[in-house]
Parts: structure tokens; sequence; C-alpha cells
């Protein structure tokens, strides 16, 4: 959207030059763009012209100003619009153009500002429909939410729309925040020039999500390959940084637990493993633990007892195997528990993989599996026991 805005209204409005001193960003930032009587907000919906920059180099958008030509129109992300597999798995720079007309007089009027402003993408897509900000799958997935009795997730593995935090304030659901520090797993992206960055992008996530109320703690990483020797000075550097932008709240990053990952584990060995997993880190840092993901795939309607991998019975099996020693470690230090995943969502092919990644215990269509009323009823009970539910807990609620 493109807003415009009258001056005298400046103030504080675009620190988009970061600087990488960590001082603290609690007082800085750019109002999300509203309509006011002093400020007009033009939004940009609608179908884009696009290209996706397949030259080998993939730079010839850029050699031939590809920006000076007419391009084709897609109305949302790309991906599963297209029937073109090439263009569905592409990698690479993509051109989107929008002509627009604005007021005349946000050109003639003089000191009159016009900012450009670009929502995010977002990963936990529904089909056909893409990436893009979705408000019928946003209202649809709150609902969902609230039926499970669920109160909280983390925004795996980016910051998601400025418009759903503000639907979780509005809901009292609880966030932690996490930028885009996913899978840093090859040596080299521990060097300073990485690290560098990482420390912009954390000032870049405080500076947009630090007033809102339902972000309770930051996650500056999801699952790195922590224990590689320059990992200690990297993460040192990088928490330290969030701590000072931001000193009101607890700083995280995700780890993958060493126990082992194989689905074709039996039953038996997930309570013990985990277990000791958390005995070990609490052992060594005494700290509360929250378990960020645990889960399995499942094809919705797939059946077999006893269970096998991608069943639905599978994934119930594995999920009870787990809250079984969550109850035991609930009153010690475990102090939450996030389902990886909500609902399904695409992915690039591969040997793991079931037409993307089955985790959710909503289908990508939104339709629960059985796994999803196993939670439902475990988070009602666990909200009963509080004596605290809160207001919203009447399903249907009001929005
Ligand atoms: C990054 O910089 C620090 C401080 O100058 C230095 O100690 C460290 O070795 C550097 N790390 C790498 C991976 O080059
Ligand atoms: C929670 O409490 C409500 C009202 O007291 C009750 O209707 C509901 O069955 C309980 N749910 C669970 C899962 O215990």
């Amino acid at each position: 959207m493109i807003t415009s805005k009258s001056p005298g209204m400046l103030l504080r409005v675009l620190y988009l030059f970061a600087v990488l001193d960590a001082a603290c960003l609690l007082d800085t930032g750019m109002l999300f763009p509203r309509e006011s009587s002093s400020r007009e907000v033009k939004e940009l919906n609608g179908l884009w012209s696009f290209r996706a920059d397949k030259s080998p180099n993939r730079n010839q958008g850029f050699e031939r100003a590809w920006y000076k030509s007419r391009l084709v129109e897609v109305p949302s992300s790309y991906n599963d619009v297209t029937q073109d597999p090439t263009l569905r798995d592409f990698t690479g720079w993509v051109w989107y153009e929008r002509e627009v007309v604005v007021p005349s007089r946000w050109i003639t009027d003089k000191g009159t500002r016009v900012v450009l402003r670009v929502g995010s993408a977002h990963y936990n897509s529904i089909v056909i429909r893409g990436k893009g900000l979705d408000w019928p799958l946003i209202v649809k997935d709150f609902n969902l939410i609230k039926w499970l009795g669920a109160n909280s997730f983390r925004t795996s593995h980016y910051p998601y729309a400025e418009e759903i935090m503000q639907m979780c304030d509005r809901h009292g659901i609880v966030v932690i925040d996490e930028c885009p520090g996913v899978g840093i797993k090859d040596i080299r992206s521990f060097g300073n020039a990485s690290l560098a960055h990482h420390l912009v992008v954390m000032e870049e996530l405080v500076r947009r999500d630090k007033n809102h109320p339902s972000v309770v703690m930051w996650s500056v990483a999801n699952e790195p390959a922590a224990e590689m020797p320059p990992a200690g000075y990297y993460f040192k550097t990088l928490i330290e940084h969030t701590k000072a932008l931001d000193p009101t709240r607890p700083v995280t990053y995700i780890t993958d637990s060493n126990y082992a990952r194989d689905k074709g584990a039996t039953f038996e060995v997930i309570p013990i493993q985990l277990n000791t997993q958390f005995e070990n880190w609490y052992g060594k840092y005494q700290k509360p633990i929250i378990q960020s993901e645990y889960g399995a795939d499942a094809v919705p309607g797939l059946h077999s007892d006893p269970p096998m991998m991608f069943t639905e019975e599978y994934q119930n099996v594995v999920l009870q195997s787990y809250h079984n020693v969550f109850d035991q470690k609930r009153k010690q230090y475990v102090i939450g528990e996030l389902i990886w995943n909500f609902a399904d969502f695409m992915t690039a092919q591969g040997i793991t993989r079931v037409v993307g990644n089955k985790k959710g215990i909503f289908s990508r269509q939104r339709q629960p599996k059985s796994a999803a009323f196993i939670l439902k009823e475990r988070y009602w009970r666990l909200a009963n026991a509080t004596g605290r539910l809160p207001p919203w807990a009447k399903y249907p609620c009001s929005l």
C-alpha cells in the first residue's frame, strides 16, 4: 500500500537505515499505515504483473531493465496458480509490476510525504491463494486456534504479517516472534558478514513488532548448527545485541535436540529419550524449557493400526508419547509446548515428504486430522485446570 502523510506528523517515521550500535529500539520506528484525518492509504491489492528471471545468471531482469516493459499478471504468490513446474519450484529474482494512480494532491501539495510499504509473505499458505496476506485464512486460523484451546504460537520461521500480529493482540494469543534465521547449518554462515546482517535483521524485527503486547519473546534462529565452533561467538553477540535492543523481553533460539529423530524408532523410546534430554538441558542451564516443536507427518484419511508412518494413528501415538513426558515435567520446569505443526504446508519435494509437509494437525484446507481432537481435549483440560479461562473460552467465540 502507499500512504501519504501531511507534515507535522512526521516524527519518527523512517528509520530504514539501521545502525549496528545496539541502541535500545523501544521508542523508534514507523507507525502501521492506517487511515486518519491526516493520513491517506491507497491499497495496491488486485492483479499484479509478474515475470520470473529464469536466465542462467538470474540477473537478466536488471541487465535488460525489465521494469521498462510489460509483464504478465498474477493475483497472489505465483507458486500455486501455475501449471509450469519450473515456475512452481523457481528460485531467483521475480519481478512484479503494478500501475497505480494517486490523487493529484499527493503530488501537488507541498510537504506531502508518500511512503511505499510492502507487507509480508506467508509460508503457511493455503491452496491456490499462496503466500500473500489472506484475511479469510487468517480468520479461519484464529477460529481454529480458539477451537483447539491453544493460546500461543511461534512465527516459524520468519516474521508474520503485521495484520496477524494485530489479531494476536486482540485475541490474547501469545507469540514467540522469530526472525528468518532458519537452518544456519553451513560453517560459512557463522562468519562475521552473516552475523552483521543477522544483527540488522533483529533490529528490523524489534523495531517493527516492539509495540505488540502479544510478543513475549524474540527468537533469533531456528535449528542452527549450534555445535559448530564459531557458533559460540555468533550467538553470544546476536543474543546480547537483541537484549540491548529490547531489554524488556527474553531472547531465545530454537534448537534441535540431539535425540534420534528417526521416525522408525519404537514409541517406547520417545519418553525415555525426551526425559533424558529434558533433564540434561535443565541440568546444564537451570532455565525453564519450552518444547517448541514435536510432531509427525500424517496424510489425512490414511489409517493403520498398529500405526505406521504417515497414518493418522501414527501421528496420534507420537503426540501422546510426548504428552506423557510433558505432563510429568510440567510440574517442574517445562513451561510450554508447541505442536509442529498447525497446518500442512507445501514444500519442495523430497523422500521424507508426501506432497509437502504433512505434520499439520489440520490439512492445508484447514480440516482437522484426528490429532487435532487429541490436542483440543488436552488444551481445554489444561486450560480448565488453571481455573482462569480466558474471555473467549466459549466456542464459537465472537471475533
Ligand atoms: C568475528 O569477529 C570477532 C571479533 O573481531 C573475532 O573474534 C572472530 O574470530 C570473527 N569470527 C570469524 C568467524 O571470523
Ligand atoms: C472444561 O470445562 C468446561 C466447563 O466447566 C466443560 O464443559 C468442558 O468439558 C471442560 N473441558 C475439558 C476438556 O475438560
